[in-house]
C-alpha cells in the first residue's frame, strides 16, 4: 500500500502527489490528511484554492523556496518536421555542434540511467566520448553499479540537458561493451593520472575514508612507476547503440516541440511529433 502522504484521500480524483516530501512521523493522523500538505489535492478542492498553496506544504521547513527569479525560458526558434535532418545522428550532430559553438558547460555530459533485472533504477552523468553511427560511447569502470547493471540489463536511456539552449536530447537503446582494443586505444590517451585513477578506484564499492584511495594511488604509482600504464581488465568503455532518439526544443507556453526518430525493423528511421 502506498505510503499515507501518497494516498489518495478518497474525497475525488487524485490529481497530484509528491511523495519526496515525508511528514514528520510526529504528526498526528489529522495532520496526516493530504489536505493539510498540499501534497495532494482532489478535483473539488481544486475549484476553492486554486493558488501556489496547493503545491505548497503548510509547514515551514518542510519546503525549499525555489527563488522566483530563476530563468526557466529558454525558448528559441520552433523546430519543425521540415527542418529535422532526415538522420538523427547527423540532427545530434548539428545540436551539439551548435551546443560546443554557444559554450554550454560540459556539452558532451549525459545522464545516463540503467535499472537492475527487478527494475530499480539509478541515474548518474557521464562523459560522451565517441558518438558516430553505431551509437554513443562512454567509459568506466567495468564492475561498477552502472555496469552491473548494464550486464544484469542491457536496456538504457541517456539525456544531453542543454538547457541553456533550451534543448533536451534523450535516446533510449541498448549498452555494449566495446572491443578491448578500442578501450586501449582510449586509455593510451588519457593524462597518466587519469590513468592512475583508474587503476586505483574500485568504483561504487563502499570505502571507510579517502585515506583509501590515497594510499591505493600511492601503491598504483609505485607499480606503474616506470613504462605504460597499461589498460585494467576492469575498465572500458560502453556503446548505447539507439532504439529511439528524441530532440526537445522549448517553445513559449509551455508548448514545446518534441520530434521522436524511432528505429523501425527494416533498419530506418521514421520521425514523429509528440505532444509536449
Ligand atoms: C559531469 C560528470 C561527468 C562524469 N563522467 C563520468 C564518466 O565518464 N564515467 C564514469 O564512470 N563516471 C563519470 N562520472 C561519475 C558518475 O556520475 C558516477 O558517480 C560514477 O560513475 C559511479 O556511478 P555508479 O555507481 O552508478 O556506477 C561523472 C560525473 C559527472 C558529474
Amino acid at each position: 500500500m502506498a505510503p499515507a502522504y501518497c494516498r489518495n484521500s478518497g474525497k475525488g480524483q487524485l490529481i497530484h502527489v509528491n511523495c519526496l516530501a515525508k511528514p514528520s512521523p510526529a504528526l498526528s493522523t489529522d495532520e496526516l490528511s493530504p489536505f493539510s500538505y498540499g501534497l495532494q489535492r482532489t478535483a473539488p478542492d481544486l475549484h476553492n484554492r486554486v493558488d501556489n498553496d496547493l503545491i505548497r506544504p503548510k509547514f515551514p521547513g518542510m519546503s525549499m523556496k525555489i527563488p522566483e527569479e530563476i530563468k526557466q525560458d529558454f525558448s528559441r526558434e520552433p523546430l519543425d518536421a521540415k527542418s529535422l535532418l532526415p538522420d538523427p545522428f547527423d540532427q545530434f550532430e548539428a545540436w551539439f555542434s551548435q551546443a560546443c559553438a554557444e559554450n554550454l558547460p560540459a556539452p558532451n555530459a549525459m545522464s545516463l540511467a540503467t535499472a537492475s533485472a527487478d527494475g530499480s533504477p539509478t541515474v548518474r552523468m557521464v562523459l560522451l566520448k565517441v558518438y558516430d553511427r553505431d551509437g554513443f560511447v562512454f567509459f568506466t569502470n567495468y564492475g561498477s553499479r552502472k555496469a552491473q547493471q548494464i550486464a544484469e540489463n542491457p536496456r538504457v536511456s541517456l539525456l544531453f540537458p542543454w538547457f541553456s539552449m533550451g534543448r533536451q536530447v534523450t535516446i533510449t537503446g541498448i549498452a555494449q561493451r566495446i572491443p578491448t582494443a578500442a578501450s586501449l586505444r582510449y586509455f593510451l590517451s588519457r593524462s597518466r593520472g587519469s590513468q592512475l585513477g583508474a587503476w586505483t578506484s574500485d568504483q561504487s564499492s563502499v570505502i571507510s575514508s579517502r585515506t583509501v584511495l590515497e594510499t591505493t594511488l600511492a601503491r598504483m604509482k609505485q607499480k606503474f612507476s616506470t613504462g605504460e600504464i597499461p589498460l585494467p581488465d576492469f575498465w572500458g568503455g560502453f556503446r548505447v547503440t539507439p532504439e529511439t532518439i528524441e530532440f526537445w526544443q522549448s517553445q513559449p507556453d509551455r508548448l514545446h516541440d518534441r520530434f521522436v526518430y524511432v528505429l523501425d525493423d527494416a533498419n530506418s528511421w521514421s520521425i514523429e511529433r509528440l505532444a509536449p
